[in-house]
C-alpha cells in the first residue's frame, strides 16, 4: 500500500490500525462501491478514499484533535440507486459510529456530487476520550460539483472541505452516478487540481491500480476455535491466511482471530468448523472420517465479501489434507497449503487440529506433518543416504588412488 502522503495523520485509534491490518483485504484500502438496480445493471460507481480530523472539546475545557479514516471494513447500507424523487446516494458506515453519505442529483446535460454529511458518535471514549459532550453529531456540507451526464469523474488530488469542527479530506475519486445502460462511462471529467497538477505524479500514479498486490504480510495469528456441544467435539489452533486471486491479482489476508467468530457441529462420521467475520460471510471447514480409522479435510465452502459489496464464492468438496488416525490429532508447525481452488489457497501456520474424539477438551496424541509425509521425506533420507554413500565412495577411491600414486604426486 502506498502512503500518497496525503494522508497527513495517523489514525489514533489502534481499532483502526487494526482494521487495516485485517482488511489489507481487497485490494488497496480504497472504498469502492459498484450499485446496481433492480435490473441488476450499475446505475452508480464510485471509489475513494477518505479521512477526518475532528475537533472536540474536553471535560477539561481543551480542544483535541482526533483523526479517523475509513480505512478498514466499511459498509454500505443505505445506498441506493434512487428513484422518481430521490436521486442516488452512497452511504458508508465505518468504524464504530462513523457514517458519511453523498447525494446526487441529476439536470438536463449534467448530474452534481450535491451534499455531503458525515456523523460520529462523541459517546465512543476509545476515539473521543474525555469528551465534554456525548453524543452523535452530524455535520452538513454543500459541494455541488457539477459533472457531464455519462462522464465518470476523477479527482486523484487531495481536496479538502472544512466545515464546524471536522476537516475532511478526500483523494483518489473516481464516481459515477446515473450511469447509462449499466456500463461505467470511460470519459473522464477531471476535477480542477487534478488538471492544473498535470506534473504531480499522484495523477499517473492513482489510477487507482487494481492490480496493485497488498504488501506481503505476516505470519497471521493463531486462533483457538473449537466447537462444543455436550462436551468440547472439535478442536483447531491455527494462524491462517487466505490467498485470492483475482483477475490476476493476488489479495492476501491475514485472519486476525480477535475479529472472527466461529461455530461447528460434530456428528460421527464428519464434523464442520464455521468461521465468519465482517468480510467473511463463511469459512467452512468440513471434516470426514475414511475407512473408519482416519479422518481428513474433505471440504472447503468460502464466501468473501469483497470492498465493493459483491460476494466471491469457492467451493471444494474432494480435498484429502490434514488427515491422521482417528483418536490422534494432526499437527503441522511449518506453513502448509490447502488449495481450494486455482484461484483461492489457505496457507495455514502452527497447526493443531482434532475433529473427532476429543476427550475431556484436549488434544489426544499429536500426528505431526513432517513425520507424516513420506511422500516428501522418504526421497529427502533416501537421497541423503544415497548422497553421502556416493561421498564416501569417492573419498576412499581418491585416497587409495593418491597411495598408490605416492610417489607421482609431488604437488
Ligand atoms: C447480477 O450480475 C452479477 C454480475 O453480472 C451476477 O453475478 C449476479 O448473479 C446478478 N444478480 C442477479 C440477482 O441477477
Ligand atoms: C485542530 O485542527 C484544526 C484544523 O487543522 C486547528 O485549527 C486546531 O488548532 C487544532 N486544534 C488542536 C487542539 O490541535
Ligand atoms: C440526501 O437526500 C435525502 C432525500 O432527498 C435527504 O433527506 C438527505 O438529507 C440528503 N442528504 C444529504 C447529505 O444531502
Ligand atoms: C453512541 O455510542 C454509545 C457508546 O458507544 C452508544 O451507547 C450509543 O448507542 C451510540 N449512539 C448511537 C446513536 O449510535
Ligand atoms: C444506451 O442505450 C440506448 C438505447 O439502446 C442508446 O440510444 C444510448 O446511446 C446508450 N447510451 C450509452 C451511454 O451507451
Ligand atoms: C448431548 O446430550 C443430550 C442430552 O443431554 C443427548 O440427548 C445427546 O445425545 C448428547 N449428544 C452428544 C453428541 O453426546
Ligand atoms: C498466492 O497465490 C498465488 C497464485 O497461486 C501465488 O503465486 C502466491 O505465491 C501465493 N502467495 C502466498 C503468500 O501464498
Ligand atoms: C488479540 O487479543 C490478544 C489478547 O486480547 C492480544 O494479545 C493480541 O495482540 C490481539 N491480536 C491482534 C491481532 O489484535
Ligand atoms: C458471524 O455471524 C453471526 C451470525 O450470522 C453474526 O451475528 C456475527 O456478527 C458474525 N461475526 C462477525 C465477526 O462478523
Ligand atoms: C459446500 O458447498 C457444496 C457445493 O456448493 C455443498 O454441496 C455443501 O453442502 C457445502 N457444505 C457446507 C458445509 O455448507
Ligand atoms: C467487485 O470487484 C471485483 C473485482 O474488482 C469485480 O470482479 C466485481 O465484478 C465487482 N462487483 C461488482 C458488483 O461490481
Ligand atoms: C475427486 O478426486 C478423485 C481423485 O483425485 C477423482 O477421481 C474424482 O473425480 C474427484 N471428484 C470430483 C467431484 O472432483
Amino acid at each position: 500500500m502506498v502512503n500518497r502522503g496525503v494522508r497527513l495523520f495517523p489514525a489514533p485509534a489502534s481499532g483502526l490500525v487494526l482494521l487495516c491490518v485485517l482488511l489489507g483485504a481487497v485490494r488497496s484500502y480504497a472504498l469502492e462501491l459498484n450499485l446496481r438496480d433492480s435490473e441488476n445493471a450499475t446505475c452508480l460507481y464510485a471509489k475513494w478514499q477518505m479521512n477526518f480530523q475532528i475537533q472536540y472539546e474536553t471535560t477539561s475545557k481543551n480542544y483535541k484533535n482526533v483523526t479517523v479514516s475509513d480505512r478498514g471494513i466499511a459498509t454500505y447500507k443505505g445506498s441506493t440507486c434512487g428513484d422518481g424523487k430521490n436521486g442516488p446516494r452512497i452511504a458508508v458506515q465505518f468504524d464504530s459510529g462513523f457514517s458519511w453519505t453523498v447525494n446526487f442529483t441529476k439536470a438536463m446535460t449534467t448530474y452534481s456530487i450535491d451534499s455531503i454529511s458525515f456523523s460520529y458518535n462523541t459517546s465512543n471514549t476509545a476515539v473521543f476520550p474525555e469528551a465534554k459532550d456525548k453524543g452523535v453529531i452530524t455535520v452538513y456540507d454543500t459541494v455541488k460539483i457539477g459533472i457531464p451526464l455519462n462522464n465518470i469523474f476523477r479527482c486523484s488530488s487531495l481536496s479538502t472541505l472544512e466545515s464546524n469542527d471536522v476537516v475532511h479530506q478526500y483523494w483518489g475519486i473516481l464516481v459515477q452516478a446515473f450511469v447509462q445502460n449499466g456500463t461505467v462511462s470511460t470519459k473522464e471529467f477531471l476535477c480542477e487540481k487534478d488538471k492544473t497538477a498535470t506534473t504531480a505524479p499522484i495523477i499517473h500514479t492513482t489510477a487507482p491500480a487494481p492490480t496493485a498486490t497488498p504488501t506481503p504480510k505476516g505470519k497471521p495469528e493463531v486462533g483457538a476455535y473449537y466447537v462444543r456441544e455436550n462436551g468440547t467435539c472439535l478442536l483447531a489452533n491455527m494462524g491462517l491466511q487466505l490467498n485470492i486471486t483475482q483477475d490476476k491479482a493476488v489479495s492476501v489476508i491475514n485472519i486476525n482471530p480477535n475479529m472472527t467468530d466461529f461455530t461447528g457441529s460434530c456428528h460421527p462420521q464428519t464434523a464442520l468448523l464455521r468461521l465468519n467475520s465482517s468480510n467473511i460471510n463463511y469459512l467452512d471447514f468440513v471434516f470426514a472420517v475414511k475407512n473408519e480409522n482416519r479422518f481428513y479435510l474433505k471440504e472447503v465452502n468460502v464466501s468473501l465479501i469483497l470492498g465493493n459489496g459483491s460476494v466471491l464464492s469457492f467451493t471444494n468438496s474432494n480435498l484429502s489434507y490434514w488427515d491422521a488416525p482417528l483418536g490422534s490429532s494432526y499437527m503441522c508447525n511449518k506453513e502448509q497449503t490447502v488449495a481450494v481452488s486455482g484461484a483461492f489457497q489457505i496457507n495455514t501456520f502452527d497447526l493443531r487440529v482434532q475433529p473427532f474424539n476429543v476427550m475431556e477438551g484436549k488434544y489426544s496424541t499429536a500426528q505431526e506433518c513432517s513425520l507424516d509425509d513420506d511422500t516428501i521425506l522418504i526421497p529427502i533420507i533416501v537421497g541423503a543416504g544415497l548422497s553421502g554413500l556416493i561421498i564416501v565412495i569417492v573419498i576412499a577411491y581418491l585416497i587409495g588412488r593418491r597411495k598408490s600414486h605416492a610417489g607421482y604426486q609431488t604437488l
